[in-house]
């Protein structure tokens, strides 16, 4: 191993310096149910050596419930309520890649807190609504929200700019593996104008 590659392996920050383009401690993935949120936000933390958060995960272990059981037992506004406060909470977190839910940005003050946190940043995955909904249902991931897949199709509509607006920049993941949306984000950050630190 080479010298500079034991200077990187001691260093984490050092690595992070070299593959990001400005001082940054939190990378937000933000997008539709089926963006690649989570496997994209997984593979960027462990090439930034960062830690990797799901923000959906979270609330599940704060809460000891899973998000249908939320939804179910309790309705979708006390979901979104321990869901502002699961961002919170992981906004508090240095060095993390943090995946919100879909639906974390239709809240106002999700997206101020997300806004207003120093030092972070949001990326938007894009895809059309179709693509998102095929994927989805290739997965087994239980979501309350896809059951009416017209409301959901409203849904992606009335997000789809707050999306793009919350993040400095936006990556469509329609053809991308979860591999190239990475190396799309990393070449989109070193193109990004960034002037908080
Ligand atoms: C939701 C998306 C889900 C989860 C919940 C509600 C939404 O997260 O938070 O089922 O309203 O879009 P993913 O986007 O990670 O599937």
């Amino acid at each position: 191993m080479s010298a500079s590659q034991q200077e990187i392996l001691s260093k984490p920050e050092t690595l992070t310096a070299r593959v990001l383009p400005f001082p940054l401690r939190r990378l937000v993935l933000t997008g539709f149910m089926g963006a690649g949120k989570s496997t994209v936000g997984r593979l960027l933390a462990s090439r930034l050596d960062w830690e990797f958060l799901d923000l959906d995960n979270h609330l599940e272990s704060r809460t000891g419930a899973t998000i249908p059981e939320l939804f179910s037992l309790h309705g979708e506004a006390h979901f979104r309520r321990l869901e502002s406060t699961a961002l919170a909470s992981a906004l508090g977190r240095s060095r993390a890649v943090i995946a919100l839910g879909g639906g974390t940005p239709e809240d106002l003050t999700n997206r101020l807190l997300i806004e207003q946190t120093p030092s972070t940043l949001a990326v938007f995955l894009d895809a059309p609504f179709s693509t998102l909904f095929d994927r989805c249902m290739l997965q087994e991931i239980s979501r309350p929200v896809l059951a009416d897949p017209v409301a959901a199709a409203l849904r992606f509509e009335r997000r789809r700019p707050l999306y793009a607006r919350l993040s400095r920049l936006t990556v469509d993941t329609s053809m991308l593996t979860a591999e190239d949306a990475v190396e799309a984000i990393l070449a989109g950050l070193n193109q990004t104008p960034y002037s908080r630190s």
